[in-house]
């Protein structure tokens, strides 16, 4: 059966504990705004469009509940600052509330039409793949981290059961370990073939010849194309251009956000230290060290090959065909 991240249920939001994967399969139930807030804050879920999805669900809870809409805006607005879907649907929620359209549908168009943008993105790259192809990505991008299928991940899927034959290198994905403990039981249960790898090591099979391409998802593409994505994207960027590796991004519309022209203006999370210095539950760095926990970082438009959207594809990067392709 297909990975869901999350289920409607109607009175309440059945989430599954990305926290807690690959050892145990834990489902939440989240009942209000507040408790779907906080599920986002604390990365029981995650990925730019599986939160845009949460976060309208949990507005229709918070109304529900007869909570003012502009309180439950802010709280769910308030989790994290740089996934751009989660604007996008609070927004649109407010805004069908105010046309005086049914929450609830809103909702689930928001989750059908990621759904849909996804299995489209899918087709769409999956031509760009190469017979045998070998495959890096970065963090989780798959079912898990969208209404299902996946942006970068969702590529990966469609290029596998196209008969492609490929296979992908999975970064860990320090420090979440998204990659090493989402993108991998992702493909482990479809029989993907894969390996997952230390960050660390893209750059040396990169000089060995044993990457033909990189494909990554994104948190916020600005009007220019500049990407905001999870932190190690940008190294991996450079590392492809290095090598003469093309470099593809994965993103549905609603990962634009064309206020912005530069990513210098894109607001990058910081995290708590604590998640850097300890793993699983293990401190692996001395207490009295500071860390720097930046959860996201900038890839330039120039480094970038191609953006995949449901709406065709950006080739070449740049602002005349990122407003050309959305418009
Ligand atoms: O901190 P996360 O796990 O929410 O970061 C997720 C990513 O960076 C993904 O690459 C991005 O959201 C695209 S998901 C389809």
């Amino acid at each position: 059966m297909e990975v869901k991240a999350f289920r409607w249920k109607g009175d309440c939001l059945l989430l599954l504990d990305q926290r807690r994967l690959p050892q145990e399969e834990v489902w939440l139930e989240l009942r209000d705004h507040l408790e779907v807030a906080e599920a986002i804050k604390n990365m029981s879920v995650r990925g730019a469009p599986a939160i845009g999805c949460v976060a309208a669900y949990g507005f229709v809870l918070g109304i529900k509940k007869k909570t003012p809409p502009k309180a439950v805006f802010e709280t769910l607005k308030n989790t994290r600052p740089t996934a751009y879907n989660l604007f996008w649907a609070l927004e649109r929620m407010m805004r069908a509330l105010e046309e005086g359209k049914d929450s609830e549908e809103e909702a689930l168009s928001i989750e059908r039409e990621d759904y849909e943008a996804n299995r489209r993105m899918g087709e769409l790259g999956s031509e760009l793949i190469p017979e045998g192809a070998k495959i890096l990505t970065h963090c989780n991008t798959g079912a898990l981290a969208t209404a299902g299928w996946g942006t970068a991940l969702g590529v990966v899927r469609s290029a596998h059961y196209g008969g492609k034959g490929i296979s992908v290198w999975v970064d860990e994905t320090r420090p979440y370990l998204q990659g090493a403990r989402l993108t991998a039981w992702e493909l482990l249960k479809e029989g993907i073939p894969h390996r997952v790898i230390t960050d660390s090591t893209a750059g040396f099979l990169m000089r060995r010849g044993e990457v033909d391409l990189v494909i990554v998802g994104a948190d916020r593409i600005t009007a220019r194309g500049d990407v905001a994505n999870k932190i190690g994207t940008y190294a991996l960027s450079v590392l492809a251009k290095e090598h003469g590796i093309p470099f593809y991004v994965v993103a549905p519309s609603s990962t634009f956000d064309l206020s912005i022209l530069s990513g210098r203006d894109i607001p990058i999370e910081e995290r708590g230290e604590e998640e850097l210095k300890n793993c699983l539950g293990v401190s692996i760095a001395p207490e009295g060290s500071p860390a720097l926990h930046v959860a996201f970082d900038v890839t330039p438009a120039e480094n970038i090959t191609a953006i995949i959207t449901e709406r065709g594809i950006i080739k070449p990067v740049n602002e005349e065909n990122v407003r050309r392709c959305l418009s």
